[in-house]
């Protein structure tokens, strides 16, 4: 399982030492989460504070953008160092657009799906992701309980990804726990974005290695 910690957890007051736990642990990537108070009822962080935490992180950059018009963006992603840039596909209207613009910026390309959008609407972009993101709780904040019929939609989704010969991971986001987790990598999920569980654990970095072995 590839773990994907996310920061919206973290000490604010302390991201250099949040930082150094992470960089030592078995954790993967780190997942950013961008709000912007109009397409989810909260605002969380911005590129000022991003681009110090890049600088002190040796992992992968996973950036959830939960914002309106994402591609406006496109560049300050890039700027960060960030690994995959995921994008609503309900924010975006010309989705394809997005996606080219992610990959010609040199950065791979995710789409996200809130947990009232089906994965049907994947089918004719698919085969251009990197990844597809599916929510388990609705975006905006840490913290929420996890959304069972999410398990059924990852199954739904490896079923479309083996069809098309996509080559799309799954990641999953909110709620994740090792309960939660457990069920979401027997339905298929390659990739878990864990806050809360992670971040107020006695041992953030176990938190890690307890869902990367799952
Ligand atoms: C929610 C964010 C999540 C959040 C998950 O809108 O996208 O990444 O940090 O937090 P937990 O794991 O606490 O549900
Ligand atoms: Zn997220």
């Amino acid at each position: 399982m590839i773990v994907s910690p996310s920061l919206l957890s973290a000490n604010f007051a302390d991201l250099k030492s949040e930082m150094d736990w992470l960089n030592q642990s078995p954790a993967d990537w780190l997942h950013l989460d961008i709000m912007d108070g109009v397409f989810v009822p909260n605002i969380s962080f911005g590129f000022p504070v991003l681009k110090y935490v890049a600088k002190l992180c040796n992992k992968p950059l996973d950036v959830h953008l939960m914002i309106v018009q994402p591609e406006k963006f496109v560049q300050e992603v890039k700027d960060l160092g960030a690994y995959l840039m995921n994008v609503h596909y309900e924010a975006c209207p010309h989705l394809h657009r997005v996606i080219g613009q992610i990959h010609e910026a040199g950065m791979k390309a995710g789409v996200t799906l809130n947990p009232a959008t089906p994965v049907s609407v994947l089918r004719d972009i698919i085969e251009d992701v990197d990844l597809v993101l599916l929510m388990s709780v609705n975006p905006g904040f840490g913290g929420q309980k996890f959304i069972p019929h999410t398990t059924k939609k990852v199954k739904e989704l490896r079923e479309l990804i083996k069809e098309t010969g996509s080559k799309a991971l799954i990641e999953v986001d909110g709620g994740v726990n090792a309960e939660t987790g457990k069920l979401l990598a027997e339905a298929g999920a390659d990739v878990l974005v864990a806050g809360s569980y992670v971040f107020n654990a006695p041992s953030p970095a176990e938190a890690c290695a307890l869902l990367k072995a799952l």
